[in-house]
């Protein structure tokens, strides 16, 4: 068993850390922000992941994890450092790597000789390759073991991978990453740096591409009267296009889709080969958000100022307290531009003040004397509330705006005339 060290202390930092630890090794996790850290030390996980705050106790019970804001103290015996720290959207569309760059530096300073970095981080394309010759005269390698696990079910995604990708200069670099995962079974795939990030970014791209698709499908769909849930069925049916990621919603989001194909986007076209579909996706998905609003503002009558919209759901998708690039929140900002009033419930998610934006303690509480509702995030609470009670409390011709299609649409309509599911005519 070795020494690990984990840089990041995010969803990927905390799940890797934990993942590591029980796999039985002793893991330093690293993250400046001193809140987080003076947290995790207390037994409190500042981000929702389910199984994570028992795992992370049980493991601090057997002494297997360590938390710091200070590499030095991270175990001088430590010669696997996996860096997991964010690569947010920069200004031009390409990641920002700041962060990257500033804990690679850190760790530099701190590693053993013959230290392993490993990059957890989604990275543009060629950034291993270029971060390697200055490492190397250090002492130190790079790896690249890109992270494919979703939130939400980070644990068993990260237990249970699709593949364990990791990408190398050497064969003996990538060996000594891969004996890291012994105990867990799934495809290995030893490869070159600049594969394994592609491999990253193109997986993420293609699973957006998807969702445009089929979020354009459901909006045809809406004009040419096709059963969407009959289509997509019948596709799916085909092996080769499969049933998972054929749920059309608000429109993609998250930490991830929306930054890494904005990124693949810019690095294609800046190396003269653009992925037009990616950049097809990004525009339609921005097409689907809008859509939601123009849905809303068809059943209010054709204008939001001065309604009442209730809301359910801000995360980003369900399961989740991550309300970065959410689409619900997308929503929500259009909506009160044009001059609503938005109630918005979550079970999880909170989000920072906005003006006109009030927040409900339940789903019941925020439909009083609405407008109209949407449903923005598929909480699978959401589809046990009563239509008849919350058209009680609602205004009496309310409208009901289902973009996650997980309201049984015949009760639904039965309470509601003003009742519509995204993809239905
Ligand atoms: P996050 O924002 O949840 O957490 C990142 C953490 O890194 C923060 O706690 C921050 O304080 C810390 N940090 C920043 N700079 C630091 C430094 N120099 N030293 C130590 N700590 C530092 O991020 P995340 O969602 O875990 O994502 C991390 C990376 O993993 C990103 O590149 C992301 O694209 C990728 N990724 C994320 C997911 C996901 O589902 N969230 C899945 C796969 C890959
Ligand atoms: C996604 C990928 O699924 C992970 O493999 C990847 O590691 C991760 O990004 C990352 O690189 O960060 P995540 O962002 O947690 O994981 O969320 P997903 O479950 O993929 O959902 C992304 C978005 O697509 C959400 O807004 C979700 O609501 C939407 N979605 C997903 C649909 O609208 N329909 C579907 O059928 C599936």
């Amino acid at each position: 068993m070795a020494d690990v060290a984990v840089i990041g202390l995010g969803y990927v930092g905390l799940t890797t850390l934990a993942g590591l630890a029980s796999l039985g090794h002793s893991v330093t996790g690293v993250d400046l922000n001193s809140d987080r850290v003076a947290a995790l030390d207390s037994g409190k996980v500042p981000i929702f992941e389910d199984g994570l705050e028992q795992s992370l106790a049980e493991l601090s019970g057997q002494g297997l994890i360590s938390f710091t804001t200070d590499y030095r103290q991270i175990s001088p015996r430590a010669q696997y450092f996996f860096i997991c720290v964010p690569t947010p959207q920069g200004a031009s569309g390409n990641a920002d790597l700041s962060y990257i760059e500033s804990a690679i530096a850190s760790v530099s300073e701190n590693a053993p000789e013959g230290s392993i970095l490993i990059i957890k981080s989604t990275v543009p394309v060629g950034t291993c390759s270029a971060l390697a010759p200055s490492a190397n005269e250090k002492g130190l390698e790079i790896a690249s073991n890109p992270e494919f696990l979703a939130e939400g079910t980070a644990l068993t995604d990260f237990m249970q991978p699709s593949r364990i990708v990791v990408g190398a200069s050497s064969v003996g670099v990538a060996n000594s990453v891969m004996a890291l995962y012994e105990g867990i079974e799934a495809p290995r795939l030893v490869c070159s740096l600049t594969s394994a990030e592609t491999i990253k970014h193109a997986s993420n791209s293609l699973l957006s591409v998807k969702l445009s698709f089929v979020n354009e499908l459901a909006a045809l769909s809406e004009k040419t009267g096709a059963d969407i849930t009959e289509v997509l069925f019948g596709m799916s049916l085909d092996p080769r296009i499969g049933a998972k990621f054929m749920k059309p919603g608000p429109g993609w989001g998250g930490s991830c889709f929306p930054k890494d194909t904005s990124e693949l986007a810019f690095t294609s076209r800046q190396l003269g080969s653009p992925m037009l579909t990616v950049e097809a996706a990004i525009q339609s998905n921005q097409n689907s958000i809008a859509g939601v609003a123009n849905a809303v503002r068809k059943q209010l009558g054709g204008q939001l100022s001065g309604k009442r919209v209730a809301v359910w759901g801000l995360a980003f998708k369900a399961n989740t307290d991550d309300t970065r690039q959410s689409p619900a929140l997308a929503v929500i900002d259009s909506l009160l531009s044009e001059g609503a009033t938005v109630v918005a419930y979550d079970p999880l998610a909170t989000v920072e003040e906005r003006t006109n934006l009030e927040i409900a303690i339940s789903a019941l509480e925020a439909c009083n004397g609405a407008d109209g509702l949407i449903v923005l995030t598929e909480w699978p609470e959401f589809a046990l509330e009563d239509p008849v009670a919350i058209s009680e409390v609602m205004s009496s011709s309310a409208s009901v705006y289902d973009a996650r299609r997980i309201l049984n649409a015949s009760s639904w309509s039965k309470s509601f005339s003003n009742f519509k599911t995204l993809g239905q005519m």
